[in-house]
This record gives structure tokens, sequence and C-alpha cells, in this order.
């Protein structure tokens, strides 16, 4: 059986995106596949801690010498990363904040690339030292943007810390099978941003149409 995780980062509610695509792929998916199972994460309504030296301390000592005191300091993001390896697909939708993500979402994958758990770092292996712990796992991000012009050819190129930045820190931990969905031009509205979120739904039913 199929186990999605669903996380919503909108500080918005209802005018959201972001939160009504992931919604409508929500309920096409359990369509779809009536026995899957899905989990829900609001990192905007519930928010996860940033880490802090106690954090990094006990993240970064093995687990056979971490004391009580540690395990506690990790308890969330250890949560976090069981979370993100019991389930098989992930679904995320996230704004685009000053060229990046919304720092809650900063925070969420801050407690879930962890040392040992998410990759590996083998600094004898001078080719290919960190190694990805995550495996045969696939993702569908929903971005929603206030602009557009964020693609290799467009005029914001070097604008985009999005979806390029969502790759690599995903790649590094071994999620690498991760399709983009972007809705563009909320500030524009009228045509441009009815175009958008229609090209966006279109995606969204395509991917069902192949899904197996
Ligand atoms: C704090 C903040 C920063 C934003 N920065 C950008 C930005 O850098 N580029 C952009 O295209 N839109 C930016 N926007 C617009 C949002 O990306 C846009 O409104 C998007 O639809 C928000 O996602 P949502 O509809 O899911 O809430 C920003 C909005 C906010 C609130």
């Amino acid at each position: 059986m199929t186990h999605l995780l669903h996380i919503d980062t909108s500080a918005r509610s209802e005018r959201s995106h972001s939160r009504r695509m992931t919604r409508e792929f929500v309920n096409t998916w359990k369509e779809n596949f009536p026995t899957s199972t899905v989990t829900y994460r609001d990192l905007a309504r519930n928010p996860v801690p940033h880490v802090d030296e106690s954090w990094i301390e006990a993240a970064f000592t093995s687990p056979q010498d971490r004391t009580a005191k540690m395990w506690e300091s990790i308890q969330i993001s250890e949560r976090l990363v069981d979370e993100l390896l019991s389930a098989d697909i992930y679904l995320i939708g996230v704004p685009m904040y000053n060229f990046s993500v919304p720092s809650t979402f900063k925070a969420y994958i801050d407690q879930i690339v962890r040392l040992g758990r998410t990759f590996s770092f083998e600094p004898e292996d001078q080719k290919t030292p960190y190694k990805p712990l995550v495996h045969g796992k696939k993702m569908f991000i929903i971005t929603a943007r206030g602009a557009s012009g964020y693609t290799p050819e467009g005029i914001y190129k070097a604008y985009n810390y999005q979806d390029p930045y969502l790759q690599t820190v995903f790649g590094f931990i071994g999620i690498t099978d991760i399709n983009f969905i972007h809705v563009e031009n909320d500030e524009f509205g009228g045509e441009r941003l009815a175009q958008s979120i229609a090209k966006a739904k279109a995606q969204i039913a395509e991917i069902f149409v192949t899904y197996e």
C-alpha cells in the first residue's frame, strides 16, 4: 500500500494557490488510489523548530555516544525523519518567498537532512564522500510565485533559488525523482494567472493518466 506525505508551507490559507493545488492533487490521488494512506503536515500552522546548538551537538554525535539529553534535543528531528522515510511519495506545496522557500520549510529541511539517517559521510571516499540514504521515493512539488520568468531561459533565471535549491537539497539525500508544477503570476492576476492555474491543473491531471 502506498503512503503519501503531504506538506503545505504557505503562510496563506484559502487564498493560497499552492494549498489549493496540493488539495486538488490529494483529492485526485485518493480517487485513483483509494487504499493508499496520507499523512498531512502543515508547516505554517505547526512550524517545526530551528536547529540550535544542542541539536547540532546531538545530531553530529554517533548514536551510541548520545546522552539522554542529546536524544531529547533531536527528538522532533527523529520523528520527522521517521515520517519522511515511512512515506513512498511526497507532495509539497511551496510558495516562492524572496526568491527561495518559506523559512518554515527551510527549518523543516534542516531537521530532515540528517547525518546517518538521510545521508552518510565517508571522508576516505575522495570521489563521493557524501552518500544519499533515501532511495526509491518520488516527489511532487507544487510552487506558487508572484511573477514568472524563473526558467533557465527566463529574465529572472538568476533570481531563482527555489526549485534549483529544492532539487539540490532533496537530491543530496537521494530524492532525485522530482516533478515540479508551477503556478505563476499571482501578482499580475487576470488572464496570466488564470492561464498558469489552468496549466498546473492540466499537469496534475496528466500525472494521473500515466501514474501507476
Ligand atoms: C514574503 C513574500 C515574499 C515573496 N517573494 C516573492 C518572490 O521573490 N518572487 C515572486 O515571484 N513572488 C514572491 N512572492 C509572491 C508569492 O510567491 C505568491 O503570492 C504566491 O502565490 C504565494 O504562494 P501561495 O499562493 O501558495 O500563498 C512573495 C510573497 C510573500 C508573502
